[in-house]
Parts: structure tokens; sequence; C-alpha cells
């Protein structure tokens, strides 16, 4: 073969490959970067092997396309010639070649136009015993013997899994911490309960209310030791006992403390019957 000739069928066959070859990888490695658990990373090694074996194949493949002669050792009877080699692709389809396609013409002539009885290809028809094949085992192993769960049956052991896991899961977290560097407001389940804390404990001194009494008014937007929830929260837990503020940390525990602080942030701007008068600075919520 020229090497002129030779050189084009190279490029032609390698690199268009090498474009699949690329587009397929960066495709696959996006894939396996998502891969979070062992067996997922088993998959992705898998498709790696996989993906190996195709290029492996196709090397070969090419390798054929540019060798194999296209000539057979054979010589035509009529022309004295060698006889042109079947293609990979009339192998592959178990085709007549154009100067034998005279042995399979049927009878029948439509105005001309005559019709080839040709074989079905060798991999429809392999393909398609394997696929019947295939067919009597699925049958036999879902529906018969039942070896194996069913699409909705391995959803529900899939979901009944996570929910264990899920459960495992939060066993191993630690029971939830109240101190005043985590607080947020509260659901309005909780501030209900902080309101009965309130009336129990607080409402002597701040009136059912929050108007205030021997305590400060605590609707108001004045507050002596700050208005944050986190200071709130300070000034019930620890209180200021020589001014007549208990602390109630250890009192009523930290988890109603956090809650009856959320209820006094819903006091804000409600008007008690008896409001005392301001004390404290202004707060602004930042
Ligand atoms: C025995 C009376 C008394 C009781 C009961 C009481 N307080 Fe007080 N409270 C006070 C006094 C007095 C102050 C003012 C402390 C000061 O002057 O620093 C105060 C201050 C506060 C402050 C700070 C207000 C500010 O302006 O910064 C908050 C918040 C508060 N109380 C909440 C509560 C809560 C919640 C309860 C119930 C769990 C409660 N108090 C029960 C007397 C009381």
């Amino acid at each position: 073969m020229e090497l002129k000739k030779y050189l084009q069928k190279v490029i032609y066959t390698v690199v268009p490959v090498l474009l699949f070859t690329l587009i397929t990888t960066v495709a696959n490695a996006n894939d396996t970067t998502t891969v979070v658990s062992k067996e997922s990373s088993f998959k992705g090694n898998l498709l790696i092997i996989l993906f190996s074996i195709f290029i492996v194949v196709e090397l070969i493949i090419i390798g054929y396309l540019i060798f194999s002669p296209s000539t057979s050792n054979e010589v035509d009877s009529v022309t004295g010639k060698p006889k042109r080699r079947r293609t990979l692709w009339e192998r592959f389809n178990n085709l007549k070649s154009m100067e034998e396609e005279s042995s399979i013409e049927l009878e029948h002539d439509y105005d001309g136009i005559k019709e080839l009885d040709n074989a079905a290809p060798p991999w429809f028809t392999i393909g398609f015993t394997l696929s019947i094949i295939f067919a009597f085992i699925y049958m036999y192993r879902y529906h018969v013997v039942h070896s194996a769960p069913l699409q909705i049956e391995e959803y529900t052991i899939a979901v009944k899994k996570a929910k264990e896991e899920k459960a495992a899961l939060d066993k191993l977290k630690p029971p939830k911490v109240i101190d005043e560097n985590n607080l947020v407001l509260l659901s309005p389940a909780e501030i209900a309960k902080g309101k009965e804390i309130f009336i129990k404990n607080c409402a002597t001194c701040h009136a059912n209310d929050g108007g205030g009494g021997a305590g400060p008014n605590l609707t108001d937007n004045y507050w002596m030791h700050g208005g944050s929830l986190k200071d709130i929260f300070i000034s019930v837990k620890v209180g200021y006992p020589q001014k007549g503020m208990p602390g109630w940390g250890e009192i009523l525990g930290l988890e109603q403390v956090e809650q009856v602080t959320s209820y006094i942030k819903t006091l804000k701007g409600t008007k008690p019957a008896i409001p005392k008068e301001q004390q404290g600075e202004l707060y602004k919520e930042n």
C-alpha cells in the first residue's frame, strides 16, 4: 500500500475514535466525581474496566481495518484477477457481494424490479435468540421462584434501609445543647409553652401581660440588660438576684428558659393594661 494512502487511512480511523474516546471519558469522569459510598466507587471502577475493554476492542477493529488486505488469495475464474475480499460489514451482516447476488434473486419479477432473498443478519438472529432465552430466565427468576426482588420491592427495601440508616445516624447525634450561642426564635407551639411558664413564674413581678410591676415592663423597646434574644436569655437564665430578679436557669432548666425567652420576644409592641414606665435604653434590632 502507498504510504500516503496508508497514512490517510490511519488518520480517518484513529482521529474519530480518539475524539469519541475523549468525549466519553469526560462524561465518565463527571460520573465518577459524584462517587460517595464504597459501593458506588466499585461501580465507578467497573465502569472504567468496561470502558478499557471497549477501547481495546476498538483498537483491534481499527488494526484489522488498516492491515487486512483488500483482496483474497482466490483468483476470479472469468477475469483472472484476484477476487475482492468480503468487507467486514458484509461478513457482519452475512451479505452476498454484488457479484454473487444473482444466486439469491427471487423468481418473481415486479415489472423489472427484483427482490433479493437476503438472509437475516447473524447478529440479529443471535440477539433475537438470546433475548428469548433471557426472557425465560427473567420470568423464572422474578415471577416463578421469586429469587430476586421486583422493582417495587427493590424500592421498598431501599426505603426501609434508608430509614434504618437514618435512625442509626440520629442515635449518634448528640442531644440538643441549649445555650446563648445557638438560640433561635422557637415555633408557635414552643412559644405557647413559654407563655404558660411566664404566667406561672414571672407574672407576679412582670404582670400577666408583661406590663411590669416589681420587675420592668417587657413589652416596650427599652431594656436594662439588652433586648436581643441572647440578652433576654442570659437575663432570665442568670437573673439579677441582688436587684430582685431570680436566676431561672437552675430552677426551670434551659429548655424552658429558651421557651419563655421566645415568648417574651413576641410581647414587643403589645399593649399591656398598666404599662410600667420605660427603664434602660432603647434597643434596636440589628
Ligand atoms: C420576684 C420578682 C421577679 C420574678 C418572679 C421575675 N422577675 Fe424578671 N425581673 C425582676 C426585676 C426586679 C428585674 C430588674 C432587674 C434589674 O433591675 O436589673 C427583672 C428583669 C428581668 C428581665 C430583664 C429586663 C431588662 O430590661 O433587661 C427579664 C428579661 C426578666 N426579668 C424576665 C423574667 C422572666 C422570664 C421571669 C420568669 C421566669 C421573671 N423575670 C421573673 C423581677 C422578677
